[in-house]
């Protein structure tokens, strides 16, 4: 892979509460590739959101980063000014969220928002602004006419084009998918998720992809990392994760999704439920849920170990 554009080391973040520390993100490393999309799976509330909030260091309170690092090129983001900060968000590293409403200002226009933006970090005028803020959009499907569009005006899929055309505005190096289709119809999403990745693929930046549905994932990602209570539990090329998962988990979650050719007959919920991060089970967190858990899986924990080329398994029942 050569050097990694997005590297996170030894990730840990709490949300600090009256009952104590919930950690949400738990010695988490992995890397991103220069233009390589990597997709991030797992359960709700096992802190994918978070960790991508932490890597951009936009978590609201009552969350901390308690530590690791997170380097992007040669640069650890963890110990930047937020004056620092400002230079590299959208610049090198900007964010889709899964409603863009949150994004985008409802009181000034859509090419307004973009201008700014544009004007926050370069040296243009305001003619130049908004021609650039038109091919902005057209690269994303709409039309010059909506430069003068509110927010509000827009259907989701359209506001959530801009909040693409706005993440790609500064070219940046890599771009955080947060759930960015999710409150969509599905033809609206695979069309928007198509566009990017066109014009990743035409703009070669690198992608950390957040979603719950696993088949586009499989459709999307060069690499798939999943996640289960806090901690990643398996990371690897897309083929053999999706062919041959190695954690029980990844096979869990992908006989609950439909297959990609469609046939939902072999959906299977996955049993339990997961676990709650106040109190995470002892060992493996996944023992509870596993049918290969022995009392070695109950009480110590298993950290990541490579089982093939560039995959890597946290699982002691695989060989
Ligand atoms: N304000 C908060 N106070 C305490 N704990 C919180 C708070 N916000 C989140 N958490 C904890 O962090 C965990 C991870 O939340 P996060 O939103 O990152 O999960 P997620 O994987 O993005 O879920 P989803 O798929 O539903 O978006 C939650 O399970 C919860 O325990
Ligand atoms: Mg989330």
């Amino acid at each position: 892979m050569g050097e990694p554009l997005l590297a996170v080391r030894d990730l840990a973040v709490d949300y600090v509460t009256a009952r104590g520390p919930v950690r949400a993100v738990d010695s988490v490393s992995f890397e991103v590739g220069a233009g390589e999309i990597v997709g991030l799976a797992g359960e709700s509330g096992c802190g994918k959101s978070t960790l991508a909030q932490a890597i951009l260091r936009i978590l609201p309170p009552p969350a901390v980063i308690s530590g690791g690092q997170v380097w992007l090129g040669s640069t650890n983001l963890l110990s930047l000014s937020e004056e620092e900060l400002r230079q590299v968000r959208w610049r090198r590293l900007a964010m889709v969220f899964q409603s863009a409403m949150d994004a985008l200002n409802p009181v000034i226009t859509i090419g307004e928002q973009i201008v700014d933006t544009l004007r926050a970090h370069t040296a243009v005028d305001e003619a130049q602004g908004r021609a650039r803020a038109a091919l902005l959009l057209e690269r994303v499907g709409i039309g010059p006419s909506h430069l003068d569009s509110y927010a509000h005006q827009l259907s989701g899929g359209m506001r959530q084009r801009v909040g693409i055309a706005l993440a790609l505005a500064l070219e940046p190096a890599l771009v955080i998918l947060d759930e960015p289709t999710t409150a969509l119809d599905v033809i609206v999403e695979r069309e928007i998720l198509e566009q990017i990745r066109a014009l990743q693929r035409r703009l070669g930046f690198s992608v950390l992809f957040i979603t719950h549905d696993l088949g586009r994932m499989l459709q999307f990602s060069d690499r798939i990392a999943v996640f289960y209570a806090a901690r990643l539990v398996e990371i690897g090329p897309v083929g053999p994760v999706g062919q041959q998962p190695a954690h029980p988990y990844t096979r869990a979650l992908l006989r609950a999704f439909p297959s990609l050719h469609g046939e939902p007959s072999g959906r299977e919920s996955i049993g339990g439920s997961p676990p709650s991060l106040q109190q995470p089970p002892t060992g493996c967190r996944f023992h509870p849920r596993c049918p290969l858990a022995s009392p070695r899986c109950r009480s110590e924990r298993p950290e990541l170990r490579v089982v093939a080329p560039d995959h890597a398994v946290a699982c002691f029942a695989t060989a």
